[in-house]
């Protein structure tokens, strides 16, 4: 088990997940608990940091969140799942790291930069939506990482630069202080963002794009019928490009058995868009169908999912205290011993 490299990757808890997610992340953490000794973090502080007016929202998801992780096939025994603000050692190293990283870095990092402009759209130039822990997320982001000895961090694009802050920040604590972190690499996956259902680049909660592990099977069904598909197809008979049609491209991750039928009927005008949207319904209640199976059973069992994160940070902790004990002592705060 110790042998194994490490997986560390986080969430926000801020919502239910929906299929971007599933796709473009846990359904890849689901493969890699098998062969990593692997970490998931319920990022509850990080989430704060844009929530922390709003703490019902944040103490809700982590429960939500845990259950989406467990009905998506994160089996506990394999994988641990824990929560970041139980964890005082991440806040901890978050400080000691905040002293390697200057401001303007921050500032110039991308990912916080397009949020930095995301925010100010919504609040107007003064910038006063931008606080102190926020400009530092990445800093304890980098804490998060390295605490639980992370050196696979599989992520999307977006968070590409916060994983390069990470590796600076170690870089320069072992140059300054002594060969003590390791620096941590991504882990790509091979579908980083899910498209929405009218054809946006992105699945997003926020782009009412989305479809819910949690949603029901009628509106499973309302939001395919209303799939963006090709415009120039007018007739049912109509040929189409299914390559510009989002019915299609969902096809292509639950009708895999047969895809080949459903494009070619799709190319020569022999397969009606409602129809085919019908057959996508179909296909994907029936692969969310073991998720919500296993989702349900953790709702009915509310005890076993508070032991299973309970465990889960136990765990998390250990391995960051003896990740604090190096860094302590590489810092010479370790007062009391020799
Ligand atoms: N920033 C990530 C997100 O918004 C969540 C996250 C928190 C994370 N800590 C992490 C991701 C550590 C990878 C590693 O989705």
């Amino acid at each position: 088990m110790e042998k194994k490299k490490i997986i560390l990757t986080g969430i926000r808890p801020t919502g239910n997940l929906h299929l971007g997610h599933y796709f473009g992340a846990v359904g890849n953490w689901v493969k890699s608990q098998e062969e990593y000794n692997e970490f998931i973090e319920i990022a509850d502080v990080q989430a704060l940091t844009d929530n922390f007016n709003n703490p019902d929202k944040v103490r809700k998801n982590v429960r939500e969140l845990t259950l989406d992780l467990l009905a998506c096939g994160i089996d506990p025994n394999k994988a641990t799942i824990f929560i970041q603000s139980m964890i005082p050692e991440i806040a901890e190293l978050t400080i000691y790291y905040s002293n390697l990283v200057t401001v303007a870095r921050l500032e110039r990092n991308p990912t916080i930069k397009t949020e930095i402009s995301q925010k100010k759209e919504l609040f107007g130039q003064g910038g006063e939506s931008v606080t102190y822990g926020f400009l530092g997320y990445p800093v304890s982001q980098a804490a998060d990482i390295t605490a639980l000895g992370g050196t696979l961090v599989p992520v999307g694009e977006d968070q590409l630069p916060l994983i390069e802050q990470a590796r600076e920040i170690v870089r320069k604590f072992n140059s300054i202080y002594g060969e003590t972190l390791k620096e941590p690499e991504h882990l790509l996956s091979s579908i980083p963002r899910l498209k929405g259902l009218d054809g946006n680049e992105k699945m997003g909660k926020s782009l009412g794009n989305a479809i819910f592990l949690v949603d029901s099977e009628d509106t499973i069904t309302k939001k395919v019928m209303e799939a963006k598909t090709d415009p120039e197809k007018i007739h049912k008979d109509d040929p189409a490009n299914p390559d510009i049609c989002m019915v299609h491209y969902y096809h292509k991750l639950v009708s895999k058995d047969n895809l080949d039928t459903i494009t070619s009927e799709c190319k020569a005008g022999t397969r009606g868009c409602i129809n085919c949207k019908r057959e996508l319904a179909k296909n994907m209640i029936n692969f969310l169908q073991p998720i919500k199976e296993r989702r349900r059973y953790y709702e009915e069992n509310p005890d076993k999912v508070d032991e299973i994160l309970k465990n889960g940070t136990k765990i998390a902790k250990n391995k960051a205290e003896e990740t604090m004990d190096k860094v302590k002592k590489a810092i010479k705060i370790n007062y009391f011993e020799k």
